[in-house]
């Protein structure tokens, strides 16, 4: 059990794109989904993408039953997702709240597309296809910009919902 630290937006890495995986079922790709469900587990994330723990790789988690973080939200199956590819289903974006572990303490509101299909491997390279929508949809899009370089405030279109969690949600954790 391995909690790592996470990078907090500043961080120059955070603004890489991250490299694709080359290799699957390897002991070095184990231990860092490992790492990274740790890490995940005890902050209490939605997603946490391998960027955010140093690793520039094209790797993402995600998934939750109950998330003290979005009391609100449905329920998303955790998920590993490598070398992940988007593809939006329509044009149709809605606008949502996020929060992220490498921005603590404040949320926002940012566009995402309502639905999409993602594609992308597990860790032994099995092949992962997917049709989602609303905070399925909203978490992936989320989990994928870190491998990008993108911060979900670099998305807010309006900066009037930006802010502080204890003063947006009072009474909410995170
Ligand atoms: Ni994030």
């Amino acid at each position: 059990m391995t909690i790592k630290s996470v990078l907090k937006m500043g961080e120059p890495l955070l603004l890489d794109v991250a490299q694709k995986v080359e290799q699957f079922n390897t002991r070095e790709l184990d231990d860092l989904i490992q790492d990274m469900q740790d890490t995940m587990a005890v902050l209490e994330g939605a997603g946490l993408a391998a960027p955010q723990i140093g690793v520039s790789l094209q790797v993402v988690i995600f998934g939750f039953e109950e998330n003290q973080r979005y009391p609100d939200a449905d329920e998303v199956p955790f998920t590993i997702l490598i070398n992940p590819e988007l593809t939006p289903l329509s044009d149709e974006k809605e606008e949502g709240w996020e929060g992220c572990l490498s921005v603590p303490g404040m949320r926002g509101m940012v566009p995402r597309y309502r639905q999409l299909r993602y594609q992308g491997f597990d860790q032994y390279g099995g092949v992962i296809e997917r049709e989602v929508d609303g905070f399925h949809a909203r978490v992936v899009q989320h989990e994928c910009d870190h491998l990008q370089g993108i911060l979900y405030p670099m998305r807010i279109k309006d900066f009037r919902t930006f802010g502080f969690t204890d003063v947006l949600f009072p009474g909410e954790e995170g």
